[in-house]
């Protein structure tokens, strides 16, 4: 970016991290007209309850700061109603901006510089430079073989060695779909009592495992769960994460943010949205169906592919995957350049829509793979 200060030589330095930190971005303008399977985000949109509660809102709900009352306790409500925690009480979760905003604050209520923060490779693309940020060691531990298998034994013997000040997991991963038993969650949180373990489990509803309906987290004080309704309930827009936790890490994660970082409007679409599970249940329904017709679907055709938990698969186009994506874009599909990334370099991650949605992509993803391999 070119700067716009004739003192460019002389603008006061940020920290030493942030000077050698390039910004977390992502391909994100541009995108509504088309069939977006680039983010994972929910294809169909939020519950009608959703879009009427926002069109509800007063006007002096936008004049005067959000409140949040009674919100911890319909998270708790709607995890109680689908069997997900008996026992957890509204302290316990924690409201952020975004999943994404979790993480930060994670980040900057436990990683000092120089601990060290132990995560997995390839995975989600924020957890790294939250690390930097803090100044942070990573160690990055990478998937195993061909099909991405959990490296858990490295990950057992790093917790027992160096004790970690952070383990951040996700699980199912993003973009693996690599998925991991929620009983390991547990032993990791064992071996290493005084290390943070944040799993962060926001494609779990999309065949996954959550640790939720096992974990008591007056025993196991030092693991925290990341959830969001951006995926599930079509939320993404509006921003709007939980970490579910022991209170005390609940409670310190807070302590770095904000008052009102989460909005009004995300409060009124996140009541409406956890009043209205089926909706997200039909839909999730509705993707898991279609995962199991892509399945048979992929299965005919000559490109390797990995699909296993969450809402997208890797397909490895016989072309450059770059070359892919922006003929996929041409033909209206939006959909992830994995090129360059550890293992999966050569693919795409394509997100998981309806089926209607993906005969789209399958049929145009086949008409380019004919056309450039016959060049
Ligand atoms: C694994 C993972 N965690 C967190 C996020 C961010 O979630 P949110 O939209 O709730 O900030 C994403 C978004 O793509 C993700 O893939």
């Amino acid at each position: 970016m070119q700067s716009d200060s004739i003192f460019s030589n002389n603008i006061p330095s940020a920290r030493k991290e942030i000077e050698s930190l390039r910004s977390y971005s992502a391909p994100l303008e541009g995108r509504r007209e088309l069939l977006r399977l680039d983010f994972n985000e929910n294809t169909l949109g939020p519950s009608p309850a959703v879009l009427e509660a926002l069109q509800n809102i007063p006007a002096h709900h936008i004049s005067i700061y959000p409140e949040y009352e009674g919100l911890r306790e319909a998270v708790v409500a709607n995890l109680r109603g689908r069997g997900l925690a008996s026992s957890l009480n509204p302290d316990q979760i924690g409201l952020f901006n975004g999943v994404d905003a979790a993480i930060n604050a994670i980040f900057h209520a436990y990683g000092d510089r120089e601990d060290l923060l132990l995560t997995t490779n390839p995975t989600f693309g924020y957890y790294m430079p939250c690390a930097y940020m803090q100044g942070m060691e990573v160690v990055a531990v990478s998937y195993e073989g061909f099909d991405f298998k959990f490296p858990i034994d490295t990950i057992k013997k790093i917790l027992l060695d160096r004790k970690p000040k952070l383990l951040i997991l996700c699980n199912p991963n993003n973009p693996t779909g690599t998925r991991l038993d929620a009983e390991i969650v547990l032993e990791f949180a064992s071996l290493s009592p005084e290390t943070l373990i944040v799993i962060d489990e926001l494609y779990e509803a999309f065949a996954g495992d959550s640790v939720l309906p096992i974990v008591n987290f007056r025993y196991t004080p030092n693991l925290i769960i990341l959830r969001s309704l951006a995926k599930t309930a079509g939320l993404a827009g509006l921003r709007i994460g939980f970490a579910i936790g022991s209170s005390d890490v609940v409670n310190r994660i807070h302590r770095v943010t904000g008052p009102y970082d989460v909005n009004s409007f995300a409060v009124t679409a996140a009541f409406a949205a956890l009043a209205d599970q089926s909706y997200t249940d039909n839909y999730v329904r509705e993707i898991l169906n279609s995962r199991h017709w892509l399945e048979s679907r992929l299965e005919t055709l000559p490109n390797r592919y990995h699909l296993e938990g969450g809402n997208f698969f890797l397909i490895w186009p016989r072309s450059n995957s770059c070359d892919m994506v922006k003929s996929l874009k041409l033909k209206g599909i939006l959909v992830r350049d994995m090129s360059g990334k550890k293992l999966i370099d050569g693919s795409i991650r394509v997100s998981i829509g309806t089926i209607e949605q993906m005969q789209k992509f399958l049929d145009a993803f086949s008409s380019i793979e004919k056309s450039s391999c016959s060049i």
